[in-house]
């Protein structure tokens, strides 16, 4: 068995390993690029326009068509990247100006040729840091179990707070419903994993060794898959590529996962009133918040997103979850996360900021 060079105190965890002559958007977009993404895809290209000026497209490559058809997801990971670059630069003294989808939205056909965004910075002495700023190298997602008393009250209203940006709706799933929430969430992760097509697009973003890890720098790896004890050793021996459809790997992990779900006791959710791109790409910025604001806190999140997927196997457990949670469209939950304290989790890789940034 490896031991996996990405293992928590690691010292090099999320390197920025910039040169000291780097240009201001440059420095804020190396914090950016360390944001959350669906299965750690990373689905970014950034092209600079000037020191202080870049653009932001959905690299092409780095789609789920799968589980994401619509690519909310994909958005929805843009915002996250958008809003850390944002808050980083409050941390340099610059003033963030972000236009959202500046050509408006995206045709399937214009996916990668139209921005998801133009991020502007402007030196400003008088600007207060972001206080989330300083998480930004430290948060990251634990699928383990939860530890510990659920949140108090001003936990729940600190990570609200932080993350209630103009549009987003934050709040919890109430206590009385729980349980038949995480039974959905947990079914919905059976239905993605039982299907070969679904399942298979995590094979494709699953890196089997450490020598995988470091040369792709993205994706999900079993450190981070939220085994641990026996599951994770059963894990750790069976998963091959070659075996990835096979019960006696999928088994261990769909147990490991009901396990760490069942002790889950609080669910934050983040819902917009409508469902269109940039309702997408504001409730990144809104999660991403909450993310950094529960770090802060020594909490941990993890988003079950399974039942809010658009593929048709995926429709009757959806509903299910709409109802009971009186969700109706043009609203949308758009995120479903586990928060909670956790023991230490695995590190996910980034890519190096030379890979995604082309020099215009
Ligand atoms: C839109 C979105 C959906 C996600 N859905 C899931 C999910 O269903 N299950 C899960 O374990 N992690 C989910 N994640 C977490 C990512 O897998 C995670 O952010 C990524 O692997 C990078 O790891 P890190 O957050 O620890 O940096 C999601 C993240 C985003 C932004």
């Amino acid at each position: 068995m490896s031991t996996s060079i990405y293992r928590i105190g690691d010292v090099r965890e999320r390197p920025l390993s910039g040169r000291p002559d780097d240009p201001p958007i440059v420095t804020a977009l190396r914090y950016g690029v360390t944001a959350p993404s669906a299965h750690n895809t990373q689905p970014w290209r950034i092209e600079l326009i000037s020191d202080t000026q870049a653009r932001v497209f959905v690299d092409p490559g780095r789609t789920l068509p799968h589980v994401d058809p619509p690519g909310r997801q994909l958005l929805i990971g843009h915002g996250t990247l958008i809003e850390m670059t944002s808050i980083a630069a409050t941390g340099l003294g610059f003033r963030p100006e972000i236009d959202m989808l500046p050509d408006g939205e995206i045709a399937p056909t214009d996916i990668g040729t139209m921005p998801t965004a133009t991020i502007r910075l402007t030196a400003d002495p008088d600007i207060t840091a972001d206080p989330l700023f300083s998480r930004i190298l430290h948060r990251r997602s634990s699928r383990l179990a939860h530890l510990g008393p659920p949140l108090t009250p001003e936990q729940r209203a600190d990570i609200e707070q932080h993350a209630r940006i103009p549009g987003v709706d934050v709040g919890w799933i109430p206590r009385d419903i729980l349980p038949d929430v995480l039974r959905i969430a947990a079914d919905a992760m059976a239905v993605e994993a039982e299907d070969r097509d679904l399942y298979d697009e995590t094979r494709l973003w699953f890196r089997f060794s450490d020598r995988e890890i470091a040369e792709s720098g993205d994706g999900l790896h079993m450190d981070t898959a939220g085994l641990s004890g026996p599951a994770l050793l059963l894990g750790r021996m069976f998963t091959r590529n070659g075996n990835w459809h096979k019960a006696y790997n999928r088994n261990p992990y769909l147990s490991g996962f009901r396990q760490a779900v069942g002790t889950t006791t609080d669910l934050l959710t983040v819902s917009m009133a409508s469902n269109t791109m940039s309702d997408w790409i504001i409730a990144g910025r809104g999660y991403v918040r909450a993310d950094l604001a529960a770090d802060a806190l020594g909490l941990r999140v993890h988003p079950i997103s399974q039942a809010l997927q658009e593929f048709p196997q995926m429709d009757k457990l959806r509903t299910e979850l709409e109802q009971l949670t009186g969700t109706a469209a043009p609203a949308k939950m758009q995120m479903l996360v586990r928060v909670g304290r956790t023991s230490p989790p695995g590190l996910s890789p980034r890519r190096d900021l030379r890979e995604i940034i082309d020099r215009g």
